[in-house]
């Protein structure tokens, strides 16, 4: 059906085409940088509803067009020299068709670290040439604008998609994601930060209404975007499928027009997420410039415009964006694509985010890293078969991946044989027997069916193991290792069996342990996660825990040089691992076994409290908290200096950063406000401010400095709509963890100040009923 509406469709564009082409050549503007206006002049009503609107779901190729299995196209006008454009997935790196039909050849992406693995390194400078390496091989492969990077706030544990996200702080994923679009963007190939807004939960993304108040809206959800807007102009913003506060996003004005352009100044394309919102005729009013991937929008368009329900000079300033797009493409350009972007270079990337990405939760007795290990057991079915990303659009086909199996062997260790041979034998038999349930799971979303069948592991259970069995391994191994994996992806929620061990698990941790301590060998349990599970209930049996996140194709390698000690952990947590999930803010409302779950409507009654933000100020205990993680040296804090006990319009604050362990390493320094409770309440503390020191060897030493403004100071004051800093005392901790502050420091405001007044828009359709500190204090 799709495929015959589309012959129409391009047996009719050919018409107008040819017709006009005849008629009015000589005259026709071509498109250019100083001729839009005229451009959009010389269009016919026909053109303007195909400009509009994308190309269908698969698009067709039909060109000269390098890469295959892109997720969405733009029309090309030739008579006025307007040009295709590719659109193509995602956040952890390009997704392409590897054996596209018709070639031998093969297009290869590299697979980086998940977004939840870069942002836990903290290197902005680092993710930035990750961006680079990304935004090459878009531009060599023939594509014009990677759809990432997504930045959604964690609010909850279980949303399927937290893989792709960076974080529940919005200042985190604003800087990370900047760093992201200024590293893809230095390329000359465009990025879409995603999902503008809200997209938070996907069960039910296609219709549910996420209720959340303007103060929460400003503070959390639509922060990290206006990060990025303003820090690094991307050149296109994707609406997401969810409505808010009444409206799909995509065809909400206030959002994508009063607040995206008119407060934040964005210059650029929107388009709407592959399928999202409903009425083609709000979308273009709200300027949703572009409706991917485009199906019939075009008629409802064309008759809107013959019958004037909508006004054409709205679809000309909508055409006025995408043109202004175009002409930065390097199709427009007629750029020479190679086809061979520089993988081996990239791989290197690749490795040096994975292990920066990597997150040491416990490290008793220093057994971290190895001393005087050779043989190995590995526990796990994940460790034979590690996870290098999500499913879904996420999704990345790359051609090698390095297991922890085969990062240790690089790294010169062996292993028991035969605890191998009985997780191979499993895993054989679980491809091989796979229902279809567990495929559909896998193969969700992908291009590549070949790659979903070596997924389905990744969405069985783990393998039971005898006491005996396991037994047998410990006279001959020096060191246990245990691998827990979890995977998921677009379309649906994790559930709450997945946040948490399965008994086979927890089994396998506890006799694994006991077994090895009972002969003084140590455990360490590596987590191949892409999103937060329970450790409380069994963390207290391994000596160490590393958390590897989906560390891409180079995870095994990166995994075996910090046991190894070739490199030292500095990957530090963007999110809280709550001790159990009903202790999540937002788990009354979140999972459909939720008590206030409810499928149209999403109250976020939680508030501007997500996160760290909710357990500091309510005082819940956490099992390991934002900004967490252990390193192998240490770093000692001293001579915090600010430049100014009172506060003008902005104030400098530096400090001392000394390795004063024994191994060369880097730090992340965390700089959190505490504001006054005057006016506005505010919670225990925020993160403002954050660096990565350079690489420190033993006893050196690095000034760090971070400058605030009066915006980091101010909140969102919804009955003013105005970011408001409270006159009073404020007071700055820097630290290494949220918890673990080193150095503080006290200034003052003696003034209230009105830092930046707003539009009053976005009011939730419904009341939202909003926890308070004040009610409990
Ligand atoms: C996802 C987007 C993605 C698009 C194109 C949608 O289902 O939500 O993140 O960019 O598909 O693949």
């Amino acid at each position: 059906m799709r495929s015959k509406e589309l012959i129409i469709a391009l047996l009719s564009m050919t018409f107008v085409v040819s017709m006009y082409g005849q008629k009015n050549s000589a005259l026709l503007p071509k498109l250019g940088k100083d001729n839009i206006e005229d451009v959009i002049n010389a269009m016919t009503q026909e053109e303007k509803v195909y400009l509009v609107v994308g190309l269908g779901y698969p698009p067709p190729s039909g060109l000269p067009i390098i890469a295959h299995g892109f997720a969405g196209r733009t029309w090309e006008i030739k008579r006025l020299g307007i040009t295709t454009s590719i659109l193509s997935d995602g956040p952890a790196g390009l997704r392409i068709d590897a054996h596209p039909k018709g070639t031998d050849k093969t297009f290869f992406c590299t697979a980086f670290p998940t977004a939840t693995g870069l942002s836990s390194t903290w290197n902005t400078e680092l993710v930035e040439r990750v961006g680079k390496a990304m935004g090459n091989e878009v531009l060599e492969y023939g594509c014009d604008v990677l759809l990432a990077p997504a930045l959604n706030i964690q609010r909850d544990p279980l949303c399927g998609r937290n893989f792709e996200y960076y974080s529940e702080d919005p200042l985190i994923a604003g800087k990370i994601a900047s760093a992201m679009v200024r590293g893809v963007q230095f390329n000359g190939v465009g990025t879409s930060i995603k999902h503008f807004a809200a997209n938070n939960e996907e069960t039910y993304r296609g219709s549910e209404n996420a209720l959340i108040s303007q103060r929460a809206l400003r503070e959390i959800y639509l922060r990290g975007f206006e990060i990025t807007v303003k820090e690094a102009k991307p050149w296109t913003v994707m609406s997401s499928y969810n409505r808010l506060n009444g409206y799909y996003t995509s065809e909400n004005r206030d959002l994508l027009t009063t607040v995206l352009r008119d407060e934040w100044g964005f210059k650029g394309m929107v388009m709407s997420d592959w399928g999202g919102g409903i009425d083609p005729i709000a979308q273009m009013n709200a300027g949703n410039d572009i409706i991917m991937p485009g199906t019939e929008q075009r008629k409802i368009l064309l008759n809107a415009l013959k019958t004037k329900t909508i006004d054409e000079k709205v679809l000309d300033r909508n055409i006025a964006h995408i043109l202004n797009y175009l002409l930065k493409t390097p199709r427009f350009k007629s750029f020479p694509f190679s086809g061979n972007p520089d993988l081996k270079a990239h791989d290197l990337v690749a490795k040096e985010a994975a292990t920066e990405s990597m997150v040491l939760l416990k490290n008793n007795e220093n057994t971290l890293p190895f001393k005087k290990i050779k043989n190995i057991a590995l526990f796990g079915k994940t460790a034979y078969h590690f996870i290098v990303g999500g499913t879904g659009s996420g999704e990345v086909n790359f051609e090698h991946s390095v297991s922890l199996k085969e990062g240790l062997t690089n790294a010169g260790f062996t292993f028991a044989k035969s605890l191998e041979s009985i997780y191979s034998r499993y895993i054989d038999s679980v491809i091989t027997h796979a229902d279809e349930a567990t495929i559909k799971k896998a193969a969700d979303f992908m291009s590549d069916p070949s790659v979903a069948k070596e997924k389905v592991i990744d969405f069985i259970s783990e393998m039971p193991l005898s006491k005996q069995d396991i037994q047998k391994q410990v006279q001959n191994t020096d060191i246990a290792l245990i691998t827990i994996g979890r995977n998921s992806g677009e379309g649906r929620d994790r559930i709450k069996t997945d946040f948490y061990l399965s008994e086979t698990e927890k089994n396998l941790i506890s006799d694994v342990s006991k077994a090895y301590h009972a002969v003084r060998k140590k455990v360490v349990v590596i987590l191949n996660i892409g999103g937060v599970i329970e450790t409380e209930s069994w963390r207290d049996y391994p000596d160490a825990i590393l958390l590897a996140w989906q560390p891409g194709q180079e995870g095994g390698n990166a995994v075996a040089d910090i046991l190894k000690g070739k490199s030292t952990p500095s990957g530090r947590l963007t999110m809280t691992f709550p001790r159990v999930y009903d202790d999540v803010p937002s788990a009354k409302t979140f999972h459909p076994e939720s008590p206030l779950c409810n499928p149209q409507n999403a109250f976020y009654n939680e508030g501007i409290y997500v996160g760290y933000r909710y357990y500091e100020s309510f005082k819940v205990p956490t099992s390991y908290e934002f900004g967490y993680g252990i390193s192998y040296s240490l770093f000692q804090y001293s001579g915090i200096n600010i430049d100014n006990p009172v506060f003008k319009d902005s104030i400098r604050i530096s400090v001392n950063i000394k390795n004063t362990g024994r191994f060369t390493g880097k730090e992340v320094v965390q700089l959190y406000l505490s504001a006054p409770n005057l006016e506005i309440e505010k919670p225990v503390q925020e993160l403002k401010a954050f660096t990565k020191t350079r690489l420190l060897q033993p006893g050196q030493s690095e000034r760090i400095s971070f400058m605030l403004d009066s915006r980091l100071l101010a909140s969102f004051w919804s009955g003013i709509n105005t970011w408001v800093a409270d006159k009073g005392i404020y007071e700055i901790r820097i630290g290494s963890s949220s918890k673990d502050i080193r150095q503080t420091v006290s200034f003052s405001l003696p003034e209230q100040i009105k830092v930046e007044k707003l539009h009053p828009v976005l009011y939730p359709n419904l009341p939202v009923k909003e926890l308070s500190r004040l009610s409990i204090e």
